[in-house]
């Protein structure tokens, strides 16, 4: 096994580059079924004074059933060198193929049976607290979100309690 826990507070992922430049794997489910999507919007910091990190799925994303029926999600960043897990995660559904055993990712539960993977440099465990739909009408800057919302529907944001965090040691 390579990711050990450790305490939260020692954890420092520099958020902004690894989100830049990582990105990551959103996965959720337990010990009977999960899925995994990758996942290039993902805000980690504190509300209600917890630990939080906040992701954002389209509902016509599989891992979006997950996401609602179960209570923990995680958020794994892979290496740089697993440029080709992203890529498929990011592209293919879990809905016609098993990823995960495509990738050849190894499954670790964490809290809540939490599903996260072994080759992972960070894995997050997290708690939903809150979730609420992205919508048109509470948009101030429309130039930020531009095209975004042309053809596919607005995202369900997240927010999780972090409970649990794993990292190479
Ligand atoms: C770099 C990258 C970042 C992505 N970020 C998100 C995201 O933050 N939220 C989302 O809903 N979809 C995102 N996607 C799209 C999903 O990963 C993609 O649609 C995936 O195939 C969904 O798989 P699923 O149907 O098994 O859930 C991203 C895709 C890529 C390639």
């Amino acid at each position: 096994m390579n990711l050990k826990p450790v305490d939260m507070k020692t954890a420092a992922p520099e958020v902004f580059r690894v989100f830049g430049e990582n990105y990551a794997l959103l996965t959720a489910g337990d010990k009977s079924a999960c899925n995994t999507m990758t996942i290039g919007w993902c805000g980690m910091g504190r509300v209600w004074n917890l630990p939080a990190c906040t992701v954002y799925v389209r509902p016509e994303r599989y891992t979006y059933e997950f996401m609602e029926k179960h209570d923990y999600f995680t958020v794994c960043v892979l290496p740089k060198d697993k440029k080709q897990v992203m890529a498929l995660c990011g592209t293919k559904s879990g809905r016609d193929i098993d990823k995960i055993k495509m990738c050849d990712l190894t499954l670790r539960y964490g809290e809540g049976d939490a599903p996260f993977f072994d080759e992972a440099e960070l894995a997050v465990v997290c708690r939903k607290l809150y979730v609420q739909d992205m919508k048109p009408e509470h948009v101030v800057n429309h130039e930020a979100i531009d095209n975004f919302y042309e053809d596919a529907g607005w995202h369900r944001m997240y927010v999780g309690q972090v409970v649990e965090v794993y990292q190479k040691k």
